[in-house]
Order: structure tokens, then sequence, then C-alpha cells
């Protein structure tokens, strides 16, 4: 059985930033930059112009992650995309990278399948268990998971939607997942899934359970209420959870693999609040600081973009190299969350 290793990492933001400050100023929001960083760690983050979505950032990170790996576009055996922002309902973001890669048409058509991953913070995680089973199974040699965000278009920039705007930035991480001989690669994941608390953080938009999924007026417009149209989270309960089970998903990979915190080289954790990661590695792992990399500070939470995001930046300034041991671990809405041991 051949191991699936991470042979190229790739990541964009997009160039505007928007800073705290902004945010009150521009926007007008009742915020601080005070309340934003004592409450999160988030100094700024990238919005997207109007016009690109989630399918346009994949694209910019993708082409970087299969240069690092060697490899070309048509290299690809299997898309994979983590997203909760998609460019439509429907179809996923994965078909149109695919197009955008120049997979459907001209010399380097290869058609290959494209998958979407609605597993919100944690769809990198899924992700990444996924590509490395296809690997180690040998069904693909090469897989491209891309986790890729357009928060920006589904904020609600006003005062009354402060609590969950602040948070959220735009981004795309991708990684290569690839067969290898050599002792490397992906060894252990655990994923984890509570839908008792799927509306503790969602954003509905629509309810297909309704006739029609979407309330009309007169003129059969659709009129989509506030409560639907942005999203709805109980902060307090998400930050619970996430600690307690973020820790647990960490414990089952280390003790299937014999490990323990003092193993792990580099810790690379889901960047929803600075908070929840210092208080996972200080107070529940004993994990010293400079074990672990954060870039919240920077992009806030770009959800699925998170933890590729993060090994590209590591991978790029020489914070991860070759040969280390790296834990990872993610959590959020659903409630979903997930961790994995890659050995690099
Ligand atoms: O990856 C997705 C998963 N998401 C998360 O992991 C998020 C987890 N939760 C959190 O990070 C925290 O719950 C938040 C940072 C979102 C909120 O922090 P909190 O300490 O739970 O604040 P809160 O919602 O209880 O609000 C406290 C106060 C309220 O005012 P009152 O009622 O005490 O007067 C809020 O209205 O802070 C107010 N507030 C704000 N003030 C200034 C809420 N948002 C803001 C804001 N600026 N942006």
């Amino acid at each position: 059985m051949p191991n699936a290793y991470i042979s190229g990492t790739g990541f964009y933001v997009p160039p505007r930033v928007v800073t705290n400050d902004m945010l009150r100023e521009e926007y007008g929001i009742d915020t601080t930059h005070e309340w934003i960083v004592e409450r999160t760690g988030i100094e700024e983050r990238r919005f997207a112009a109007e016009g690109v979505g989630t399918g346009e950032l994949a694209e910019h990170a993708a082409r970087q992650a299969i240069e690092a790996a060697g490899l070309e576009p048509k290299d690809i055996g299997m898309i994979v995309l983590a997203t909760l922002s998609p460019d439509f309902a429907f179809p996923g973001s994965g078909v149109l990278l695919g197009q955008r890669l120049g997979l459907c048409e001209g010399d380097g058509a290869t058609f290959v399948p494209a998958l979407d991953v609605r597993n919100q913070c944690s769809g990198f995680l899924y992700s990444l268990g996924t590509a490395a089973s296809l690997v180690q199974s040998g069904a693909m040699k090469h897989v491209l998971v891309v986790g890729s965000e357009t928060h920006s278009a589904a904020l609600d920039l006003t005062s009354r939607g402060r609590t969950v705007s602040c948070l959220f930035g735009d981004g795309a991480g991708a990684v290569i997942v690839s067969a290898t001989d050599e002792d490397r690669g992906v060894r252990k994941w655990h994923l984890g899934a509570d839908g008792r608390y799927a509306e503790a953080l969602c954003q509905k938009v629509w309810d297909m359970r309704q006739r029609p999924f979407i309330p009309q007026d007169e003129q059969g417009r659709g009129i989509v209420d506030p409560s639907l149209m942005w999203a709805n989270m109980e902060g307090r309960k998400v930050f619970k959870n996430a600690v307690q089970r973020m820790a647990e998903s960490l414990m089952r990979v280390f003790s299937s693999e014999n490990l323990t915190v003092n193993d792990v080289d580099l810790f690379v954790f889901h960047q929803a609040n600075l908070r929840i990661n210092q208080y996972l590695a200080k107070e529940v792992l004993g994990i010293p600081e400079d074990k672990l990399v954060n870039n919240i500070m920077r992009y806030g939470n770009t959800t699925a973009a998170t933890i590729p995001i993060l090994l590209a930046e590591a991978e790029r300034s020489g914070r991860l190299k070759r040969g280390m041991k790296v834990a990872t671990a993610a959590f959020g809405s659903g409630f979903t969350w997930g961790a994995a041991i890659i050995d690099w």
C-alpha cells in the first residue's frame, strides 16, 4: 500500500486588507479594534473584490501547490474542494476549479472528478482524510485538495451582525496529496460530527423544507429574512465544544500512533479564535508556544482554508521542514471536527 504524502502546498489571499478600524470607520459597525483583538486575536482580514468567488481564489492556491509539487494540472487525478461559500448553490466550486485549471478543454483536458466537501471549518481535514484514503488504496496518484472561502459576500457588515462579521475573511489554501513508497505522509486521521448542534452555527439562506424554499412577494421575487440570510452562531457553545472536541480528536490520533504531544514538532490548528488555540495549547495540551503556528491575526477565520494556508506559509517561512511530525486539528459548524498526524 503506498503512503499518501503532501507533495506541494499553495495559498492565496486577496490583496484588499480590511483592518478592525475599517470595520468601524468604513462599514459603520459598532465595534472596536480592542474588543476584536482581546476576544479573538484578529487584527485584519482580506476581502475579495466584487466578481471574485471561491473558484477563482482556489485556482491561485491550486496552481501554486501543483507547481510546488513539480506537477502540471493534467497530472491531477481528482479535485476535492472544501468550502461553505461555493460560487453557486449548485453545482459545486470543484467543477469550476477543474475548468479554470484547463482540465475541461484542449490538450490538457482530463475531465477529472471534482468533489465538493461541505464540512465548514473541518472541511480541509475531511478532504485530507478522503484524499489520503484514495491515494493509499491505489485509486489515485495525485489528489488536489483545496480549502477556499469567499466569506465577505455573506457577512452582515452592520452592527447587527458584528459578533460574526468581525471573525471571517476570504482566502484559499491547497495541497497535493501524492502516492509514495517513502516512509512519510498522512499517518492517521480522525473525524467526528454531532448534528444535534447543526443550528448552533449555521447559515440557512433558504430552507428546502419550506414550500417554496424562499418566501416570495406578490411579484414572485424571493424575500430572504435577515435571520436566514446571515450566519447565526451561539459563540460560547461553539468555543466550549471546539476546545473539547479538538483535544479529544488529537488524543485519539496520538494514542493510535503511540505518540505523546512531545513527539510532535508543529501543531497546526484551525484558526477560529486565537484564544481557543491558546487555551487548547497551554491549558489542555501543555504545548510550548513555539510549536504552534497561527495566522488568524492577519487573515481572520478563513474556515476550510485556514489549515492549508498555514501549512503553505509555514513551509515557505522554513518553519515546516521535511521530516517534521505535524499534528493538526479543526472544529466547526455541524458540529464537525477532526485531527490528523502527518510526517512531512
Ligand atoms: O470556525 C467557526 C467556529 N467559530 C468559533 O469558533 C467562534 C467561537 N466563539 C467565539 O470565538 C466567541 O464566542 C466570540 C468571539 C464570537 C464572541 O465572544 P464572547 O465573549 O462569547 O462575546 P458575546 O457574544 O458573549 O458578547 C459579549 C458582548 C455583548 O455585549 P453585552 O450583551 O455584554 O452588552 C455583545 O453584544 O460583546 C458584544 N459584542 C461586541 N462588541 C464589540 C459582540 N460582538 C462585538 C463586536 N464588537 N464585534
